[in-house]
């Protein structure tokens, strides 16, 4: 039996395996547990947190497709105030890195919330959430412009001691302009895919089916456009990137590291299987064994 070593780096930070949660999918952790040991992902991913507590948008707010789902939630979350009141003692237990995604709806809200979250070593970095399709006046608004996404990782690295990922949007024409401009404003690692922007129609009201009308499209569907993004932006870009975008199985997983991905992310899957990640790190280890590959960092990229 040949000794396997899934461990990975994304920038400073170092993962024992190269599988973590996606924000939004996983609470803060611990919600999971029942079906997930918190123990087990490389990362945990914690859901999207802005300045003030929001309700989110309003339902229905999910509904399934026929290869993934649409979400529309509108970053539901309590707010930097009740995070750090009563989250952070939750994360603090968890004893893998835990990343914590902001929001915004100003380059000012970015800065602050990075400035207010620095003092914590119980967070190992943030998540910056320029693709959320469901904000008004937000999100996605920032990841479609480059010289936005510039800014926001430049005020958020300035504000941050910590390692900085620029969470992007595929809702753009050119994904690798957004990700070299991201490294031009000093982040550290690059996440993609968010959501696709889309929708779905109910033919008995004849209205749109979601609450807000447009949703984020996730789940196998979206794979193979994440998998092109992800392999463009390794093409040009130097810092780690995070992929994600419909893994459901380790194989899934594989082709991501193979296109340039340092490590990925899961979180339809988890929404369908709450264990899927326990899941997916064994199906890498079986590939690796039936490959005789004993180092994932080995697999990073070979498809370029
Ligand atoms: C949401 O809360 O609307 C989803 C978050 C996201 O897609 O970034």
């Amino acid at each position: 039996m040949i000794e396997l070593d899934l461990t990975t780096r994304l920038a400073s930070l170092k993962l024992k395996n190269p599988v973590i949660t996606a924000s939004g999918t996983c609470g803060y952790g611990e919600e999971l547990k029942e079906y997930l040991d918190p123990d087990i992902p490389g990362a945990i991913t914690v859901k999207g947190l802005t300045i003030k507590p929001s309700v989110g948008n309003p339902a229905p707010r999910i509904t399934e497709t026929p290869a993934g789902i649409l979400n529309s939630i509108g970053l539901e979350n309590p707010g930097l105030e009740e995070f750090l009141a009563t989250k952070l003692s939750v994360i603090g237990k968890l004893n893998v890195p835990v990343l914590v995604n902001i929001s915004g709806h100003s380059l000012d809200d970015f800065a602050f919330l990075a400035e207010k979250l620095a003092p914590y070593p119980q967070i190992a970095g943030l998540e910056v959430n320029v693709s959320c399709p469901n904000l008004a006046g937000g999100g996605m608004a920032f990841g479609t412009d480059s010289e936005l996404v510039y800014r926001v990782a430049y005020r958020v690295k300035e504000n941050y001691p910590g390692p900085v990922i620029i969470k992007l949007t595929p809702n753009v024409t050119d994904i690798v302009e957004m990700a070299e401009a991201a490294v031009a404003g000093g982040a550290d690692i690059i996440s993609l895919i968010n959501t696709l922007l889309a929708m779905a129609i109910d033919i008995d009201d004849k209205r749109p089916l979601l609450g807000n009308t447009f949703g984020g499209l996730s789940g196998p569907a979206i794979k193979p456009v994440a998998l092109r993004m992800v392999y463009q932006v390794a093409s040009r870009v130097k810092i780690p990137i995070i992929g994600m975008g419909g893994i459901m199985t380790g194989r899934d997983a594989i082709e991501f590291i193979l296109a340039g991905a340092s490590a990925v992310a899961v979180g339809t899957a988890t929404l369908i299987d709450p264990g899927a990640v326990a899941r997916i790190i064994e199906e890498i280890k079986e590939y690796m064994i039936e490959k005789e590959i004993k180092r994932i960092k080995d697999l990073i990229g070979q498809a370029l």
